[in-house]
This record gives C-alpha cells, sequence and structure tokens, in this order.
C-alpha cells in the first residue's frame, strides 16, 4: 500500500476528527502517504480529494463534527456511481480505503470492495451505538454526556415547577443513549425501540411515582420507540394522566455537537491507529471494534448481517430499581 484515502460519511459524531488524525499520522509514520476524501462517497464521485499531511490534522483531536465533512450518498449506491468512484480513486493512485461512520457507510464500503480490488477497513462513528463488533461506537459517549447535561437542567425546571417533562432523544432504531441517559440522570422511565412499553403501562409507572409523592417527572422518549416520539406520548398521557404541567423537549441535533468527551478521544485514536495497521497487515472488508476493553476486528459481512439492537434487560432493571 502506498496512499490511503480516508472519508468520513453519514451522520456526523465527535470523534471523527480525532480518527481522522490518527489514520493519517499513523500511516505517515509507516511512510505512507494520504488523500482526504471531502463528503464521504459523494466526494469520491466528484472528486473531491486533496493530499492531506501529518499538517493538515494539527488541532483537530479537540473538535466535534468532521474536517472532511459528511454527505449520505444514494448515487453511491447505484454501479455507475460506483464506477466514477473508482475511476477517481485509481487516478488518484489511491490503493486502500478507510471509512468512518455508520452501517450505511459500512454497507457502501462492502459492495464497493466486493466489486472492485481495493482493500477497506471500517470504523465505527455514530452517536447511535448501533454496530456490531464494538461496545462502543465513536462519538456515543460524548452523545450520553451532552444529554445527561442538558437533562439535568431539564430536571431543575422540572423540580421547580413540579413538572412532568417528555424528552426526546436520538438514536434512530437505537434505545442505548436513552437508557444510558436514562439511568444516569435519573429518569423516570425510559421508552425504547427495543422493548415496547404501552401508553396505560407507562401512566402506570407515573401514578406509582405520583403516590410516592415525586412532585416531578422525567420520562426519556427514544426518537425510534414505537409509540410515534415524545410530543405524540406526551398527548396520548395527557387525555388519561392529567396532574401534572406536562412539558415536551425535543432535544435534537444539539446531540451530535461538540468537543469529544476523553474516552471518544481516546477510542478514535486507536479505532484510528488500528484501522492502517490491519491494513498493512493485508487485512481488508473489516471493522474495527472495541470489545471488553480490547481492539478487535470482525469482517464487514458479519458486522453487517449480525443483529445488534439487544436490550440491556439489566440496565432497564437497574433504571426501574433506581426510580422508586
Ligand atoms: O445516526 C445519527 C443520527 O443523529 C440519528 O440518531 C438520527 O436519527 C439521524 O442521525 C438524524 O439524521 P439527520 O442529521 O440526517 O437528520
Amino acid at each position: 500500500i502506498k496512499r490511503i484515502g480516508v472519508l468520513t460519511s453519514g451522520g456526523d459524531a465527535p470523534g471523527m476528527n480525532a480518527a481522522i488524525r490518527a489514520v493519517v499520522r499513523t500511516a505517515i509514520y509507516h511512510h505512507i502517504e494520504v488523500t482526504g476524501i471531502y463528503r464521504g462517497y459523494e466526494g469520491l464521485i466528484e472528486n473531491d480529494l486533496f493530499v492531506m499531511d501529518s499538517r493538515s490534522v494539527s488541532s483537530i483531536l479537540t473538535q466535534g463534527g468532521t474536517i472532511l465533512k459528511s454527505a449520505r450518498c444514494p448515487e453511491f449506491r447505484t454501479k455507475e456511481g460506483r464506477a466514477t468512484a473508482y475511476k477517481n480513486l485509481k487516478d488518484a493512485n489511491i490503493d486502500a480505503l478507510v471509512t468512518i461512520g455508520g452501517d450505511g457507510t459500512f454497507t457502501g464500503a462492502e459492495v464497493f470492495s466486493d466489486e472492485y480490488d481495493i482493500p477497506v477497513m471500517c470504523i465505527p462513528g455514530t452517536i447511535d451505538n448501533d454496530l456490531f463488533g464494538t461496545d462502543y461506537t465513536i462519538g456515543y459517549d460524548t452523545a450520553n454526556n451532552t444529554v445527561i447535561e442538558a437533562i439535568d437542567k431539564i430536571r431543575d425546571t422540572a423540580a421547580s415547577h413540579s413538572r412532568l417533562f417528555f424528552v426526546e432523544v436520538m438514536g434512530r432504531d437505537s434505545g442505548c443513549i436513552a437508557l444510558n441517559a436514562g439511568v444516569a440522570a435519573g429518569a423516570e422511565a425510559i421508552l425504547m425501540p427495543e422493548k415496547d412499553t404501552a401508553i396505560d403501562e407507562l401512566i402506570q409507572m407515573l401514578e406509582e411515582g405520583m403516590d410516592k409523592n415525586k412532585s416531578s417527572m422525567i420520562v426519556i422518549v427514544a426518537e425510534g420507540e414505537k409509540n410515534g416520539g415524545a410530543y405524540h406520548v406526551a398527548k396520548r398521557v395527557k387525555e388519561k394522566f392529567d396532574f401534572f404541567d406536562t412539558k415536551v423537549s425535543i432535544l435534537g441535533h444539539l446531540q451530535r455537537g461538540g468537543s469529544p468527551s476523553s474516552f471518544d478521544r481516546i477510542l478514535a485514536t486507536r479505532m484510528g491507529y488500528h484501522a492502517v495497521k490491519e491494513l498493512l497487515k493485508g487485512n481488508s472488508k473489516s471493522t474495527i471494534g472495541f470489545k471488553g476493553n480490547q481492539i478487535v476486528t470482525t469482517p464487514l459481512h458479519v458486522a453487517l448481517h449480525s443483529d445488534v439492537f439487544k436490550l440491556d434487560e439489566e440496565l432497564l432493571e437497574i433504571s426501574k430499581v433506581m426510580s422508586i
């Protein structure tokens, strides 16, 4: 391998820059050149490439977002789009690719590397923590901290005004952020995609809280849960349980931004370093993961076709015990 291309794709996540930095510096340390690809697969198709050196990634370790910018690219799903992408890679003398992103990014990498003979390594970067083969994705820890800080602030108002708050958090089809933030911020109830909670069941939990003299309550609603989101849940609860002044707060994209936590910086740096080392060892078509405090790799086809949405039943049980 003489030149590695690096891109970020899908939703940005705090720590992506730290991963880019690690890829660039590990490659250069091993005398391999690096080309940055702007806007993920879209930039690859549009030939939006630039040569990087170790100074291209100065001072980005601490920054949220991604200096390479990101996009979701429907054209890469077509054969023609991928053919153009491959031609641009070859013209730029790129002979291996590191992609940083979520399952859409990984799927693109799998199809591309099946079609063309190009080594790829995928680094999991998404706040959702919804990828197989790793205990943590880059950005998840920072997003949790952001969410907890926001809920702590909402708690001040909830307590001062004796209110019931429904706080909607991101995560797409995963309830990881909801469950962890719920435990860390002491929520009274948590609704997640992995576990159906009927509105009547939720009302029962809230009634129990009221019977125990709770004067304010917080319900975390994961955006992907089956009742249709925080506004809908709040409306349906209020129809039968109208003892509190009720408010809805959708945390939205503030969950994706901000300087990465120490955990995400270190995780991203380790993953970026190992992505390059794995390519140098001749490994390809794999994802980098962090399991049991160790960096591991998983074949892309395994990572993409295994079920990741497993509920941490014990943590959910603990959250219930803590909310009495
Ligand atoms: O995958 C990260 C994520 O923030 C999800 O939690 C959310 O569902 C989605 O991206 C939002 O995407 P967009 O920024 O394109 O609206």
